[in-house]
């Protein structure tokens, strides 16, 4: 048989189609990360794990690389400067990275500093967003834009901070936002820059793809639109609006739906500027997709295009439509979240055991000693001890038909305790030995690769889904997810991945794989000791900020990496994930009134000597230190 190799395990994992060049397994068996897609240079991310475990910093950790994170910017803005070079553009583009997809302050602040050679902006939807973009904007000059409601004193406030020398547009999602607008411009008698939402009747594909079409919630009708403008001349404010904008949602899956929804985006600008709109921006909003699972399709985990055929469409299509109608191009802006966070951040934990790691009974030696047996045990030793790769169906339906029968057996009273672990662990047993035969055979029986999935094992990790991956929960979205070592052994065993919460859906059971979506991660079997770790990918984008404290699992630790030629990587900064107070902070409990309250409550017991005071020392020295301590599991 040909010796497993690291490719076998990059075929595996699919990690050559997700990795966008970023990700390898080195000869070694163990994963690396590069700063670049062209580059040799790597961070051997368990050896990265193990130096940062000996310096303190426990499992879980969020390890965010910035060198990717830059790198991403750059690729969108290279891709899009091609494509106005190869199609002779008239005009230009721009990122405005949509903070809501993650708004870290050091990652705001690193696309903040990097993407100032892109001339980035940033896009907000809320008042605290929009404070958090002004505090990066004071620094760097970026451009502000304002999507989502807006009440009078987010308008007054983005007016202001117009007046002191901020650019900042206030996109128009309502009409009656608009009277806002107007009301607060004339008695503040600041002029406003805007821009106008427009809702359109393409859609995108996908989970987000009510975020388009005609009853999505945001933005004008085209009646709403024409309206809009008509109010706005009459107040003398038309010339202000610059801004065209329209969102069709977020990952959108088919190339032809981001077209569809560019040339009517397109249209509705060439219409605008011929009724005397003086736009000079066309913001097409988020959608750029991230190919989660690799299979490069329009699965909604996936996306059939690439940035570079993203950047060509949008250049081609928008020049396309303004030549034949006879306006100026516009500037291009695209909101694009996802593509340009979802690389950067990996998150890395233990595993902390497995269903199969309990000691089991020392069944082996009934294999030779089957006239104990009951005759349902004895079937099944039979089964085992012939098959073959001709007996195989049959000898699949005969297991399933035997271990029916040995639990009726056993609810009717005729098999005792024994006998059942029994029956169930020569049922295992026949599994494995079918799957070992199941995984020569080409192509599968139907019948027989589902059975697969009674193989599974669970694995216990060292981590809250609800609190790092959710959407894995809320969307059945696939993340990317990889041993960090032993790579070059086969992971011989097939699990699912169960979390620390005590939520029966915290479990993930769908994971990339080689063929597309798979119901098990292979993985190997842990020696007691071992650590073994596992990453999450692509994680950077929405995770961050929409995990939740379920279990009161609070944020984990999150250390910033770079890369470094001379040392292989530098720590530019650790952020201590929740420890306990902290979690209890956020429901309103105080640490040191827990305290006081066990505290009292003990001393009236010390009093009436049920316990003696060295007693209760020692418990609230113990509670002292669970209060500071990290919210995951240790030892
Ligand atoms: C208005 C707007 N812009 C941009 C985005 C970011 O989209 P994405 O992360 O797909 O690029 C969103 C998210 O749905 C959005 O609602």
């Amino acid at each position: 048989m040909k010796r497993w190799s690291v490719s076998d395990s990059e075929r595996i994992y699919n990690m050559p189609n997700w990795g966008s060049d970023l990700f390898s397994i080195n000869k070694k068996g163990h994963v690396c990360v590069h700063p670049t897609p062209t580059s040799k240079y790597a961070i051997d991310l368990r050896a990265l794990v193990d130096d940062l475990v000996k310096r303190k910093i426990k499992p879980p950790i969020l390890i965010r690389f910035m060198d990717i994170l830059q790198g991403r910017i750059a690729a969108i803005n290279r891709a899009f400067n091609n494509a106005i070079a190869e199609n002779d553009y008239p005009a230009g583009y721009q990122t405005f990275y949509p903070i809501k997809v993650n708004q870290q302050r050091q990652v705001v602040e690193a696309i903040a500093n990097f993407g100032k050679k892109h001339t980035i902006g940033l896009e907000v939807g809320s008042k605290p967003e929009l404070v958090a973009a002004i505090s990066f904007a004071a620094g760097n000059k970026l451009p502000i834009l304002c999507n989502g409601y807006k009440d009078n004193e987010f308008i007054e406030m983005v007016l202001y901070a117009t007046r002191v020398g901020f650019d900042i547009t206030i996109v128009v999602e309502k009409l009656f936002e608009l009277e806002k607008i107007i009301a607060l411009s004339q008695s503040t008698g600041i002029v406003p820059k805007l821009g106008i939402r427009v809702k359109l009747s393409s859609k995108g594909t996908g989970k987000w793809a009510t975020s388009g079409g005609e009853d999505a919630k945001f933005g004008l009708k085209i009646s709403e639109l024409l309206a809009a403008v008509e109010i706005l001349r009459t107040n003398a404010l038309l010339q202000t609006v610059k801004l065209l904008h329209f969102h069709i949602g977020s990952q959108i899956t088919k190339i032809d739906k981001i077209k569809n929804a560019l040339i009517e985006g397109s249209r509705i600008y060439a219409e605008m500027r011929k009724m005397g709109v003086d736009l000079e921006y066309m913001d097409i909003g988020g959608g750029l997709g991230v190919d989660y699972d690799g299979s490069k399709s329009s699965y909604f985990s996936s996306v059939n295009y690439t940035v570079e055929e993203y950047a060509n469409d949008v250049i081609y299509q928008v020049k396309n439509i303004c030549e034949e109608a006879g306006v100026p191009c516009p500037n291009i802006i695209s909101e694009s979240g996802r593509a340009t966070v979802a690389h950067y951040s990996v998150l890395i934990t233990n595993i902390l055991n497995t269903d199969t790691q309990s000691t089991q009974p020392d069944f082996e030696k009934i294999l030779n000693e089957t006239e104990k047996l009951s005759p349902t045990v004895r079937k099944l030793v039979d089964i085992y001890q012939s098959l073959d790769r001709h007996s195989l169906r049959e000898d699949f339906h005969d297991t399933l038909q035997l271990i029916q029968e040995a639990t009726s057996l056993f609810n009717l009273g005729y098999l005792n305790l024994n006998d059942r672990a029994l029956a169930e662990w020569l049922c295992n047993k026949i599994f494995f030995k079918i799957n070992g035969i199941v995984e020569r055979l080409k192509p599968v029986p139907d019948e027989l690769q589902s059975f697969q999935l009674s193989l599974r094992q669970t694995y216990f990790a060292n981590f809250s889904l609800f609190q790092s991956v959710p959407d894995s929960w809320a969307i059945d979205q696939l993340f990317p997810i990889v041993p960090l070592q032993r790579l070059n052994q086969k992971p011989d065993v097939m699990a699912s991945i169960a979390d620390i919460t005590c939520d029966s859906d915290g479990e993930i059971t769908s994971f990339v794989g080689e063929n597309g979506r798979s119901k098990f991660l292979p993985i190997h079997q842990i020696d007691r000791d071992e650590d073994y770790y596992i990453g999450f990918f692509l994680i950077g984008a929405y995770q961050e900020i929409l995990g939740d404290m379920h279990n009161l699992f609070g944020d984990t630790n999150a250390v910033h990496v770079s890369f470094n030629r001379k040392t292989n990587y530098k720590i530019d900064t650790v952020i201590n994930g929740d420890a306990t107070w902290e979690s209890l902070k956020y429901v309103q409990y105080k640490g040191p009134e827990i305290l006081k309250q066990v505290r009292d409550a003990l001393e009236k017991n010390v009093a009436l000597r049920k316990v003696s005071f060295e007693e209760t020392s020692h418990f609230l020295e113990m509670l002292d230190r669970a209060l500071v301590s990290y919210t995951y599991l240790g030892e």
